[in-house]
């Protein structure tokens, strides 16, 4: 196991930060021998069989390559469950696991939940996972999203009905609902060579970027599909650009909704908004 460890550090130092270097050691050490984090320190004078080196630098040729360690191991963690992820969907955030942890203080624990542009379904999957009494629909214009999602739900023998939609096209739906949520795409194009190569150049470009024409697009719409379809006094969250959360708030004070909330990330970053419909 040291000698892993060692061969992780010698090849990926140059890709990664020390912090996150320990952290790519122990996924991927963990991922190899089947230990969990505990377990690595009890075993760390375990040697590895040929079978288990050849694994491991098969990850860290894919590592070397820049492609993100949630595509190299094929999963991710998100509100303490496993997600399943590739490249069709994009990796879940941490800053949207408190977005989630949001919802779960503020929604009712029956509520009927939509989770727009659902991806690897992490969002309705948690809340469906903390709040089994609520009946959750997510949806996604993407059918190779839908597809991730749905495994996701199933492995974690959750119920949650999947369904396909352009919501730039969507005006109506077929039920109304007491929550409606989204993190929708909201980099603007301009923004990209900001963005680190290993987010842009691996993740779904339709995840991320927004013209710049018109980067609240997705806002506007939502807001607007909301507002024919949440009860009355129903509740909408957003998880939103830092640069965006004021935009955002006029937009739906604009529109007529109440108590707009803006809230910020640990990091100190206004990141979610939570509107309630009149
Ligand atoms: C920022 S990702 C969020 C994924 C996931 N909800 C999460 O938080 O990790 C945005 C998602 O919106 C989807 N999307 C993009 N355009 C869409 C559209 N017009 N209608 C519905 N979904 C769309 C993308 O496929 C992607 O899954």
């Amino acid at each position: 196991m040291q000698q892993a460890i060692q061969f992780i550090r010698s090849n990926l130092s140059a890709s990664y930060s020390t912090l996150e270097l320990q952290s790519v050691s122990r996924l991927l050490i963990s991922k190899v021998s089947g230990y969990s984090f505990t377990e690595i320190i009890v075993n760390k004078n375990t040697t590895f069989s040929e079978e288990q080196r050849k694994i491991l630098r098969n990850y860290v040729e894919k590592l070397k390559s820049g492609l993100p360690i949630q595509y190299v191991l094929g999963e991710t963690e998100f509100c303490g469950l496993n997600f399943m992820v590739n490249d069709a969907v994009l990796i879940p955030r941490p800053e949207t696991e408190e977005l989630v942890q949001w919802m779960l203080e503020e929604i009712e624990h029956d509520s009927l939940v939509l989770d727009i542009g659902t991806g690897s379904g992490c969002i309705a999957i948690a809340l469906k996972h903390f709040l089994p009494g609520a009946d959750v629909y997510a949806c996604d214009i993407d059918e190779d999203s839908l597809g991730v999602a749905a495994n996701n739900a199933e492995n974690l023998g959750l119920k949650i009905s999947f369904f396909q939609c352009d919501i730039l096209k969507t005006e109506k739906s077929d039920r109304k609902y007491h929550v409606i949520v989204s993190n929708p795409p909201y980099i603007p194009c301009s923004e990209r060579k900001d963005v680190m190569s290993r987010v842009k150049d691996f993740e779904p470009e339709r995840a991320l970027f927004v013209k710049d024409s018109d980067p609240l697009i997705f806002y506007r719409k939502i807001a607007q599909f909301a507002q024919l379809n949440l009860f009355p006094g129903g509740n909408l969250f957003f998880e939103v650009h830092r640069d965006f959360g004021k935009a955002c708030v006029q937009l739906l004070e604009d529109m007529s909704y109440a108590e707009v909330q803006l809230k910020k990330d640990i990091f100190g970053n206004e990141r979610m908004v939570k509107a309630v419909k009149k």
